[in-house]
């Protein structure tokens, strides 16, 4: 038993050092959405809390048929669109995503005459496919050097609960 021990601790730690090291997986999106063909709408009529609350969102098939009564062609296929007009959920994936010991609120980042969605998530609205990882890296010193430069708090507490 005991000279199992050695490799075992080998192996996870090697595992645990793969995770910190590498950087997330891509992750496809169940819809080849086009951001840039949609450039006509309002961020906000399809990421409905991105100026009113903490999440932005990620819109379901009720606010896709509000314009795509029937299927909007691209890569999707007529069937396909048929599930999702009836009701079938949207398994989107969200790229961008803090841990659960940070508070963000986009609200409160984004009100009237605040920042622009770009200034974190860089050119998402001219994305042609969706972005197989978050577009922007959003960690701790992307935070901390707006804060900084906008004179914002630069409280732990503030950031971390
Ligand atoms: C017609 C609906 C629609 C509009 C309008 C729209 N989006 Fe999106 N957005 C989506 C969908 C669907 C996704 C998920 C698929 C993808 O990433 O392409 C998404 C994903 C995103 C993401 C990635 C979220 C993540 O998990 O990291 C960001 C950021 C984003 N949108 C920002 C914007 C901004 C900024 C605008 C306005 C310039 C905008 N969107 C307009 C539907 C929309
Ligand atoms: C505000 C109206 C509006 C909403 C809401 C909307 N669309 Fe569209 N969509 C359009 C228009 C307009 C086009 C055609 C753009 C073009 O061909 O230039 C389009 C085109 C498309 C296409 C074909 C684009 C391509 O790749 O050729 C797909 C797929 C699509 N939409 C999916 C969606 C999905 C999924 C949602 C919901 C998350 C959605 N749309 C919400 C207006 C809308
Ligand atoms: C100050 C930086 C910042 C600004 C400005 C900002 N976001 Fe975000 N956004 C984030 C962060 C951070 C997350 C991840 C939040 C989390 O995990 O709780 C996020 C997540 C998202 C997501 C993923 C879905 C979700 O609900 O979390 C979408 C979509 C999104 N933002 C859209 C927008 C749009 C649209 C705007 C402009 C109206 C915008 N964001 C402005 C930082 C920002
Ligand atoms: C592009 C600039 C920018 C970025 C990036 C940014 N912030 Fe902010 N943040 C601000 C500004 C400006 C304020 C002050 C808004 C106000 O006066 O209400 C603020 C306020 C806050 C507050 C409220 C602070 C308080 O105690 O009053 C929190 C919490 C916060 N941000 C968290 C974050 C987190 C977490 C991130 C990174 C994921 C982030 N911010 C990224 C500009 C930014
Ligand atoms: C403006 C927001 C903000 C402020 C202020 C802030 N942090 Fe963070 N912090 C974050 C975000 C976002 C993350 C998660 C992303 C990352 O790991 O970089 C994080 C992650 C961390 C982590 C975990 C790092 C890891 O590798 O998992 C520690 C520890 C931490 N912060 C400590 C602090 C301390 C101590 C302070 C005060 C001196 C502070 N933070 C102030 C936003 C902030």
């Amino acid at each position: 038993m005991r000279r199992y021990v050695f490799p075992v601790i080998v192996a996870v730690l090697v595992a645990v050092g793969w995770v910190l090291v590498l950087p997330p997986a891509p992750m496809a999106q169940p819809i080849a959405f086009n951001h840039a063909k949609h450039a006509s709408a309002a961020c906000v009529l399809c990421h409905q809390g991105a100026t009113t609350g903490v999440r932005a969102g990620i819109p379901q098939a009720d606010t896709c048929t509000r314009c795509h009564a029937t299927a909007p062609g691209g890569k999707i296929s007529e069937a396909a669109w048929t599930g999702i007009a009836s009701g079938r959920r949207i398994a989107w994936q969200r790229l961008t995503r803090l841990p659960d010991h940070v508070a963000f609120s986009h609200r409160r980042h984004t009100g009237p005459g605040q920042l622009a969605c770009a200034s974190c998530h860089g050119d998402v609205a001219q994305r042609t496919a969706p972005p197989d990882r978050a577009p922007v890296r959003l960690v701790m010193t992307t935070c901390l050097s707006c804060h900084t430069r906008e004179g914002a708090s630069e409280d732990c507490a503030g950031c971390h609960r």
